[in-house]
């Protein structure tokens, strides 16, 4: 197993640096400029040791001895794709005169690519928000990495961490949510897990949220906008996480391809961030250009070297791309090469720790936690099979395992358990009936009538939604809202499955029907998951982490045709909260078959000066009879802002695991400097002196408690 000297001792001091404070508005606001090293609203667990560990000095010392020796040729050879793909990885050149490797590359965010043969198939990016657990992310992200060097790569192109400003983005799947806090807790919790064995690669920078136009697009965002909801999870992946590298994106933002975007990677990513890793930019057609992309900052061109091999040459020969800049990309590359001892430890293919027993075993646990119960009217569930004698399973989608979209991020594990397989080994002495169709005959109808339940199994699969096709739509299918219609006139007791890798409409149909659940693309193990969360096995405890509207009226527009979008300041929670929209289900709701009690918040101070920290508590006591978990989320506003603020900010969450009568204390520590707001004008953070509400709840349609607290200048 690698052992990367990153891991060794060392710490990565973030100091807030406190410039100015003036009083800006007749409200008498104080505001701290916190500069480039306010880190954006993140409370996040600390990163372990720093980009290289103790090593850091002595390996740029080997980059110097290494540097002077490489002729021209050389180091452009670092810095571009080798062409194809190998064994199912994308290869960069080895240098065998001075025994530096290449990288092997390889996908992805659910699991090691179908390309290099099976794999453990985790539930998807999206599933994983759902169950808002970063330390089991964080297993997540060490089996693939395990798997992925057992498959002789040292790269794993993983996460995605693009927020979903519209659940029809076909890429939805492979990310984890819509709120940058949230998705950068769980992008560095993953990072950190697979850094113990490969090279993370952060993906996709920035503002990749569209698959039909995404080699074209061009994204215009304000600069507000882009440091608040774009970048902070990116930000957290470089500052807290030490991601190896970062892999630009296919579309272009305020004008400029992502490969080419010396705002994005070179003045915010390289300079305000301190990133140390290297940019590749994506595959194929993502990078565009020579010159303009070595000096945005773009460092290796992959998969192959249309623009950074002969070209590149050429353009340091004539004169138009000084050689420093090459040495700059160069040093990045082999700092990760030697940080991450690639040169020492080279993977070792590993047959035995493909689809091992943990890691299947994760992927149920992982299914288990993601799965939301979205309405249990009556108690429907959980079934009791001592008191069942019969049941129907509905829908073409009950009998096949649905684990994601074909793109790149396609994984096939040697086996999966479909729902319908799941249920039948799990209910005991219930007769199953299963019913392969969208259209019912009399007769199926007629079963469903005298059957103590119905389950319908209904949602999306790779064809409707996936790399390079954005879903059409947010509803069903028709012939699926009719199935389940048609099973609930049938019979009162209809429970529905859904499947997929965002939100859903279920507008036409969710008053007919007893129960719930969404179960996304669940991974191979999820039949399993499913069935468990069903029978009550397991007590269901995923929470959504994105919004589910109503309808695509109550969305921001998602317009997957033209060449200009404009992302604005507002989508998910944020927006319907500012519109004051009735979602069908909040950001951050879940049910669960027990009952939690919110009690005794407290802020530990009154008033903080803006370099302070907050400490809040709460007391949560689980009123029911069984044991479940419940995610506790803290939001705050800012009241009286100066500038434009949503409603209620995601802050921190905690996801509390409670027997039966148990209470527990949860404790956040809120730093002020999470707070702040870009401000446009002096372009820093600025925390804004001025009372903060906290609200802590279980989602954000229900915050029962909730305080006060003022931030002053001493
Ligand atoms: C995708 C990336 C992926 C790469 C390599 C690209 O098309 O956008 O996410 O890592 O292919 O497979």
């Amino acid at each position: 197993m690698m052992r990367p000297l990153r891991s060794g001792a060392g710490s990565h001091a973030l100091v807030a640096r406190w410039v100015t404070w003036q009083v800006a508005t007749g409200l008498a606001l104080a505001l701290c400029a916190c500069g480039d090293d306010n880190p954006g609203p993140a409370p996040a667990p600390a990163g372990e040791a720093g980009f290289c560990g103790d090593q850091g000095e002595a390996v740029e010392r080997r980059i110097d001895a290494l540097l002077s020796q490489m002729t021209l040729d050389e180091k452009i050879d670092q810095m571009h794709g080798s062409g194809g793909m190998v064994d199912g990885l994308w290869p960069t050149p080895d240098n065998m005169r001075l025994g530096i490797p290449g990288f092997r590359m390889v996908d992805g965010p659910r699991g090691v690519s179908a390309a290099t043969g099976h794999a453990t198939a985790f539930p998807v990016g999206m599933a994983r928000g759902a169950t808002w657990n970063p330390t089991l992310e964080a297993r997540v992200g060490e089996a693939i990495a395990i798997e992925t060097r057992a498959k002789g790569a040292n790269v794993l192109l993983a996460p995605t961490m693009n927020v979903l400003r519209h659940p029809r983005w076909g890429r939805a799947q492979e990310t984890y949510g819509e709120d940058p806090v949230h998705i950068g807790r769980l992008a560095v919790a993953f990072i950190t897990g697979a850094q113990h064995h490969v090279v993370a690669s952060a993906k996709h920078f920035a503002l990749n949220s569209i698959e039909d136009t995404r080699n074209v697009v061009n994204v215009s965002v304000d600069e507000r906008t882009l440091h608040e909801v774009y970048l902070p999870h990116f930000r957290l992946a470089v500052e807290q996480a030490y991601v190896g590298s970062v892999m630009s994106a296919y579309n272009k933002v305020n004008g400029h391809y992502c490969s080419e975007n010396a705002q994005l990677l070179r003045d915010i990513l390289k300079g305000t961030w301190a990133f140390r890793g290297f940019v590749e930019s994506d595959w194929f057609s993502a990078t565009r250009s020579t010159v303009p992309s070595a000096m945005a900052g773009l460092d290796i061109e992959m998969p192959w070297s249309l623009f950074y091999g002969a070209a590149l040459l050429r353009a340091v020969q004539s004169g138009d791309l000084p050689e420093a800049t090459i040495d700059e990309s160069v040093r990045r590359i082999l700092r990760v090469k030697l940080c991450f001892r690639l040169d020492t430890d080279p993977p070792q293919p590993d047959p035995a720790v493909i689809e091992s027993p943990e890691h299947t075993q994760l992927a149920l646990e992982v299914a288990r936690q993601a799965i939301v119960l979205l309405k249990n009217d009556a108690g429907v569930l959980p079934l009791d099979r001592s008191r069942l004698r019969s049941l129907v399973v509905a829908g073409p989608l009950a009998a096949m395992a649905n684990l994601g979209d074909e793109g790149s991020s396609l994984v096939v594990p040697s086996y999966a358990v479909p729902l319908l397989d799941g249920v039948r080994s799990r209910a005991g002495n219930v007769a199953v009936t299963y019913l392969d169709t969208y259209s019912l005959t009399p007769s199926d109808l007629a079963r469903i009538a005298v059957t103590d339940a119905a389950i319908v199994v209904a949602g999306f699969t790779k064809a409707d939604e996936g790399e390079d096709h954005d879903r059409s739509r947010l509803d069903l299918s028709a012939d699926q809202e009719q199935l389940i219609l048609d099973v609930a006139a049938a019979n009162p007791q209809t429970i529905v499955v859904l499947e997929g890798g965002s939100a859903i409409g279920m507008e036409r149909w969710i008053d007919r029907v007893k129960a719930v659940l969404m179960a996304w693309y669940p991974g191979q193990e999820g039949g399993h998951a499913i069935a468990e969360v069903l029978f009550g096995d397991i007590n269901p405890s995923g929470r959504l982490p994105i919004t589910f509207a109503r309808s695509d009226a109550d969305l921001p527009p998602f317009d997957n045709r033209s060449r200009e979008v404009v992302y604005d300041y507002y989508h998910g929670y944020r927006y319907v909260d500012r519109l004051g929209i009735e979602p069908r289900f909040p950001f951050g709701f879940g049910l669960s078959y027990t009952t939690f009690r919110y009690n005794a918040l407290a802020v530990a101070d009154t008033v903080l000066p803006p370099d302070g920290t907050q400490t809040i508590t709460v007391q949560l006591t689980n009123t029911g009879a069984r044991m479940g978990d419940e995610t506790v989320q803290l939001y705050v506003s800012a009241l009286g802002s100066a500038v434009d603020r949503a409603p209620r900010d995601l802050k921190n969450f905690a996801r509390i695991h409670l027997e039966p009568g148990g209470t527990m204390t949860v404790r956040f520590e809120l730093p002020i400097k999470d707070l702040a707001y870009y401000d446009v004008a002096s372009h820093t953070w600025l925390v804004e002196a001025t009372t903060y509400a906290v609200f802590v709840g279980p989602h954000t349609r229900e915050l029962p408690l909730s305080t006060t607290f003022r931030v002053a200048v001493p």
